[in-house]
């Protein structure tokens, strides 16, 4: 709003000084001299012809006067623009007054469809899946609150090759002779039983080509439906799922949609169908596939460290459909999905994928091969956010001391531990229900602080600092002003500025407000991280050099606490996106 306004002034003034152009500006890069720029007057001068500090004098000269925005030229030929005390003061006051405090709807709304979590069934959650619950859930609040209407599908992996491994070692381990051998009673699944069977079958798989070929054998009989096979699936996926729920839960990641891969089955036959009358198959050694390349195309091939010079393949591979043995594969009901949305959800504008960067070409196949055979209707959008890897202080993908990958459960644990450490040292009383919200919130704002794309390194002690870019940081300074609020105990006033500290103060508000769109438009939540993190370290700035408490001024004092308000909405309003919990005391 504030920016379509300078806009105007600027453009009004231009057209008076004889120029007929549309202006834009940013937040000043100098926040010392004003807190606005347009540098468009380089460009004018290359189409006038003219010297620039001279066309951003006369448009200055030209510029209505008004009690908000002061212009200024600098050299060599920008134009400043300050806001006025009123005028800051007067935008503090409105946003305080409005529910969304100052913070646009978009005019048009979209209707998306969000696939993150993905957790695998019968596998233990990992690392590995703690940075898509986390970017997910956070987007799809950013995305609803700006107005669109979103699905969120955990697109569970159920239907792969892991379904035929876990059934087929717990069979040879003996655990399943009342379904195949009718002896003794009907046994209890337990998550002990798929933890152990899973990584042992995936371990043997890797050496062991009969017993691969038998898992292929017993996951497709899962696939079709066969019994017993897929009643003891669905039991495997039941115990699994529970405890999927559970993690996520912990996190605060929340679905609309518990869908999984297996949900896509009864469109598979349809979906294969689409693809063929389309003429878009062949079958490579007995496998049922779609070639996806385009002409003139370099693959970059994932590298294993970031040091690693980038080298290319070509050309991306064809998307496999079926296999040998007829099974489906990750593409397959990846494809089928996107069939079942399309006819479960009319009229949806984009579909948005956060997984991990490394499946960038199964993404591109799946996507291909949709557009190729009209699956997805030509104006659906279909996104992959690909995020980096959570790498250990080695630089290395994060691992336990012995090498293995790390359980979701066991990262939770840690935080709740290192959480509850610090409220010790704190003096506060340990409370798991606390720990977890400042241990995952710490977690959090440790990852959304980055962009999505880049990998960084899980530094325990950096994300749990109370000081800092950091979680505990913003969760402290709400924590610290409901304390100051309810010392004060008395209502707000109209809040004017009275020192540089709170000017300081609404333009980082500015900020944070226009952040929202940026992090909408880039599909990243780093700049709401950090405009949330300088406005409530200025907000300390200014705590630190006034007498809010003791302030003898009423109409001072009770400025004071309209403008704590406000930095207390802003940043709850901020903290419910980025899905972090606000912890009563810390
Ligand atoms: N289960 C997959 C994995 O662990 C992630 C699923 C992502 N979503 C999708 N539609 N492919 O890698």
């Amino acid at each position: 709003m504030i920016f379509d306004d300078i806009e105007l002034l600027i453009k009004n003034g231009a057209k008076r000084a004889g120029y007929e152009e549309n202006f834009s500006v940013s937040f000043s890069a100098m926040p010392k001299l004003c807190d606005f720029q347009c540098n468009d007057c380089f460009t004018l001068s290359k189409k006038y012809k003219k010297n620039p500090f001279e066309i951003a004098q006369s448009i200055v000269d030209n510029i209505e006067k008004n009690d908000y925005f002061l212009f200024e030229v600098a050299k060599p030929a920008f134009i400043n623009v300050k806001m006025t005390d009123k005028a800051l003061s007067k935008i503090a006051n409105s946003y305080l007054k409005d529910d969304r405090l100052g913070v646009p709807m978009h005019e048009e709304k979209q209707k998306v469809i969000m696939d993150y979590g993905g957790a695998n069934v019968a596998k233990a959650l990992h690392v590995g899946h703690l940075r898509s619950p986390i970017i997910g859930e956070s987007l799809k609040r950013l995305y609803r609150f700006l107005g669109d209407e979103v699905i969120a599908d955990v697109h569970l992996g159920d239907w792969g090759l892991q379904m035929g491994l876990t059934e087929l070692q717990l069979y040879l381990d003996g655990k399943l002779d009342y379904y195949f051998k009718g002896v003794g009673k009907e046994p209890k699944i337990t998550l002990e039983m798929l933890n152990e069977a899973y990584p042992k079958a995936s371990a043997r798989k890797n050496n062991d080509e009969v017993f691969k070929t038998q898992a292929d054998d017993w996951t497709l009989k899962i696939q079709r439906k066969e019994e017993p096979y897929y009643q003891i699936y669905k039991k495997i996926r039941e115990v699994s799922v529970k405890e999927i729920k559970k993690h996520y839960s912990e996190l605060g990641a929340e679905f609309d949609l518990w869908y999984g891969e297996s949900d896509a089955q009864d469109y598979i036959d349809k979906t294969i169908k689409i693809i063929e009358d389309k003429g878009l198959t062949r079958i490579s050694d007995g496998a049922l596939v779609v070639d996806v390349a385009v002409e003139g195309e370099n693959i970059p091939i994932p590298k294993t460290s970031e040091d690693e010079v980038q080298r290319y393949k070509n050309p991306m591979p064809p998307a496999i459909l079926k296999k040998y043995n007829g099974g489906v594969l990750y593409a397959t009901t990846d494809i089928a999905t996107i069939l079942m949305r399309n006819e479960m959800f009319k009229g949806v504008d984009r579909i948005e994928y956060i997984v991990d960067l490394r499946q960038k070409n199964h993404f591109i196949q799946v996507f291909r091969v949709c557009k190729m055979s009209g699956i997805s209707p030509e104006k659906q959008s279909l996104i992959h956010i690909g995020y980096g890897t959570m790498n250990g202080k080695d630089g290395k993908p994060f691992k336990t001391r012995s090498g293995d990958t790390i359980k979701l459960e066991d990262i939770i644990e840690l935080l709740v531990d290192k959480a509850g450490q610090k409220l010790k040292s704190n003096g506060v009383k340990y409370d798991r229900a606390l720990a977890l919200k400042i241990g995952v919130g710490a977690m959090k704002f440790g990852d959304l602080i980055n962009n999505v794309d880049k990998d960084y390194v899980f530094d325990l002690d950096k994300f749990m600092a109370f000081e800092g870019k950091t979680g505990p940081y913003i969760q402290y300074c709400v924590v610290r002003i409901n304390s100051i609020l309810s010392k004060i105990a008395q209502d707000e006033g109209e809040f004017f500025i009275s020192n540089e500290e709170e000017r300081e103060i609404i333009r980082n508000i500015l900020k944070v407000n226009s952040s929202y769109e940026i992090c909408y438009k880039n599909k990243t939540l780093s700049s709401l991280c950090l405009a949330i993190y300088n406005l409530a370290s200025s907000f300390s700035t200014f705590y630190n050099n006034h007498n809010v408490i003791n302030q003898k001024d009423e109409k001072v004092r009770r400025s004071y606490v309209a403008l704590l308000k406000l930095v207390k909405k802003k940043l709850e309003q901020a903290l419910n996106i980025l899905a972090i919990d606000i912890p009563q005391k810390m």
